[in-house]
């Protein structure tokens, strides 16, 4: 049967290989997905081995899929823009390296029914996850993409990257001001429980905003928009499923169905 890992550190939290096992059975895929929990000095090595061994692809998570760049030999053009790889793929003794975090929201906010094109939406954040779906984010056409970070340098540099005129940075304090219809917040303020410096003005019923972080419980930004009534709140369980099949895509050439598997997993949370 064919091999597939998720590497992390840590990884027992990951709900990949549940997503791919169903993915399987749902395809008849002949296929065994597993997580492994690698040491921070030996990511490298892993996949090398597991590679040289026979498998066949791996998904890569925290805090390794910036690493797992430099370890292509054949990059797509959203890794490299992304500056991250979440999906290895081994072919013909090569590694080639994709991300796919980011078509995973796009597919999410499309299946809630967002309109992407001629909006204006508001990138909350300039790290790593924010980074990785600016370029999926403008190939559906908004009018504009504003990225607001409380680092402002940084929010700049991830603008500059990408040389599109569409896309912009700002503080809080700009954007706060400003009219957005979808807001994403792609900070780790999520995970820390932090509130974001921004204005309940912002979020009206016309807004619809997303977290990439999910939970059992409404993150701190998802709690906001819901008290403020935007149109929609929507957390990060859809971008994990939907970035899963289209590694899973990547690898089997067939496009498995995401929505039974996302209830199967948010009954599972
Ligand atoms: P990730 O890979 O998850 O994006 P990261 O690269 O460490 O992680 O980036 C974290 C992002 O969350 C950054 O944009 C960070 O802002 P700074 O660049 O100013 O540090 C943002 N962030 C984290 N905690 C925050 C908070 N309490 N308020 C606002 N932004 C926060």
């Amino acid at each position: 049967m064919d091999q597939y890992r998720v590497y992390g550190n840590p990884i027992s939290q990951s709900r990949s290989p549940f997503i791919h096992q169903l993915f399987a059975s749902q395809t008849q895929q002949p296929l065994n997905y597993l997580s492994e929990l690698v040491a921070l000095d030996s990511f490298a090595n892993t996949v090398r081995a597991f590679a040289k061994s026979g498998g066949k692809g791996a998904n890569v998570t925290v805090p390794f899929k910036e690493q797992a760049l430099c370890l292509c030999d054949q990059l797509s053009s959203r890794a490299q823009l992304a500056g991250a790889v979440n999906t290895l793929t081994f072919k013909e003794g090569q590694i080639l390296g994709d991300n796919t975090d980011g078509l995973g929201l796009v597919n999410d906010l499309l299946a809630h029914r967002v309109e992407l094109s001629g909006s204006n939406i508001l990138l909350l954040g300039a790290g790593g996850a924010a980074k990785g779906v600016v370029l999926p984010l403008l190939e559906q056409n908004p009018e504009t993409v504003v990225v607001a970070n409380r680092t402002m340098s940084k929010a700049q540099k991830l603008v500059e990257q990408f040389n599109d005129l569409r896309l912009s940075a700002k503080s809080f304090s700009d954007v706060n001001q400003m009219a957005f219809d979808v807001i994403i917040n792609a900070t780790s303020a999520s995970l820390t429980g932090d509130k974001l410096p921004i204005e309940h003005s912002l979020i009206n019923e016309q807004v619809v905003c997303y977290d990439m972080v999910y939970g059992k419980e409404d993150t701190a930004f998802l709690a906001f928009a819901k008290q403020h009534h935007a149109k929609q709140a929507i957390d990060g369980l859809g971008m994990l499923v939907g970035q899963a099949a289209e590694s899973f895509y990547i690898w089997r050439g067939v496009k498995p169905e995401v929505s039974t598997v996302l209830s199967q997993l948010r009954t599972a949370l």
